[in-house]
C-alpha cells in the first residue's frame, strides 16, 4: 500500500487526477474503473479540465463502474449511470457504448454474470478508482461480504442508507438493494486508487490500513493488493499511527 496524505482535498484531487491522466496518455486503450459518490467528483472535474485544455483523449478508453441501485434506470437523477454521464462522460470524447455501469433493472442475477463476463472480455480493469464507506464498504460490498465475491446483489446496511439517502427525496425513497462489483472483482484490477477525505472516514481508514484483514471491514482486503495507492487528506488520516 502506498499511502499519501495531502494537505487539502484540492491537492488530493490533483494527485489522483494526474495518476489517471498519465495512465490514459500512456495507454489510450486503457480499461478504467470508476466510482461514484462525493469523493471522486473533484477528480472528474480535473479530468474534464485536462481533456479540454490538453486534449487527453478517451476515444478508445473502456470503463466499468462499481455499482448501481436496484430499480433505477439511467434517466433517474439518483442513478449512478446518470451521475457518471453528467459528472464525467458527457464532457469527454469517450464512446458511451464503451462505458459500463451495472444494470439495476431486469434480472439482476443474470445481469451480474454478464457484467463479470464483460469485464473479463475487456481484459480486466487496469486502473480502478474506489472510495470507502464509513463502515469500510468498498463499492456496495458491505461488512460480511465474502472476499471471493463477484458482481452480485447487495443489501444496503442502515449505515449506508443513512449516509446515502440525502440524494433521494426521503429515507423511504432510497433503494435498499444494489448491484455491485464484488470484492474479488475489485481485487483483480491491476491497480487500485482509493481516495478518502473528511473526519467521518478516519475510523474506517485506520481499520483498513492498521487493522486485521477481516470481512467485517471489507476494505481491509486492500492490504493484500500488490498495487494500491491511497490518497487521504489530513482529516481522513488523523487516526493513523504516526
Ligand atoms: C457509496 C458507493 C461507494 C462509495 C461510498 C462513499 O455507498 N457505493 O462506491 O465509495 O458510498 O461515498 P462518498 O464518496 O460519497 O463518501
Amino acid at each position: 500500500m502506498t499511502i499519501t496524505t495531502l494537505s487539502s482535498v484540492e491537492d488530493l484531487n490533483i494527485a489522483a487526477a494526474e495518476l489517471f491522466i498519465k495512465a490514459v496518455r500512456l495507454n489510450p486503450k486503457i480499461v478504467l474503473g470508476f466510482s461514484t459518490g462525493n469523493s471522486p467528483k473533484g477528480i472528474y472535474q480535473l479530468l474534464i479540465q485536462d481533456h479540454l485544455r490538453n486534449k487527453t483523449s478517451y476515444k478508445s478508453v473502456t470503463t466499468f463502474n462499481l455499482d448501481e441501485y436496484e430499480g433505477l434506470d439511467g434517466s433517474s437523477e439518483q442513478s449512478y449511470r446518470y451521475f457518471m454521464d453528467t459528472h464525467l462522460f458527457d464532457h469527454l470524447d469517450i464512446d458511451k457504448s464503451n462505458t459500463h455501469v451495472p444494470s439495476g433493472l431486469g434480472d439482476l442475477e443474470a445481469g451480474s454474470r454478464i457484467y463479470d463476463e464483460m469485464i473479463e472480455k475487456a481484459g480486466g480493469i487496469d486502473l480502478q478508482l474506489i472510495g470507502i464507506g464509513t463502515n469500510g464498504h468498498i463499492a456496495f460490498n458491505e461488512p460480511g461480504t465474502p472476499f471471493n465475491s463477484r458482481t452480485h446483489i447487495a443489501n444496503l446496511t442502515e449505515e449506508t442508507i443513512e449516509a446515502n439517502y440525502k440524494d433521494f427525496l426521503s429515507k423511504d425513497g432510497i433503494p435498499k438493494r444494489a448491484v455491485t462489483m464484488g470484492i474479488q472483482s475489485i481485487m483483480e484490477a491491476k491497480q487500485l486508487v482509493m481516495v478518502a477525505f473528511g473526519k467521518n472516514k478516519a475510523g474506517a481508514i485506520k481499520k483498513m490500513i492498521e487493522g486485521p484483514i477481516h470481512t467485517d471491514m471489507p476494505a481491509s482486503i486492500l492490504q493484500k493488493h500488490p498495487n494500491v495507492t491511497i490518497f487521504l487528506d489530513q482529516e481522513a488520516a488523523s487516526l493513523l499511527k504516526k
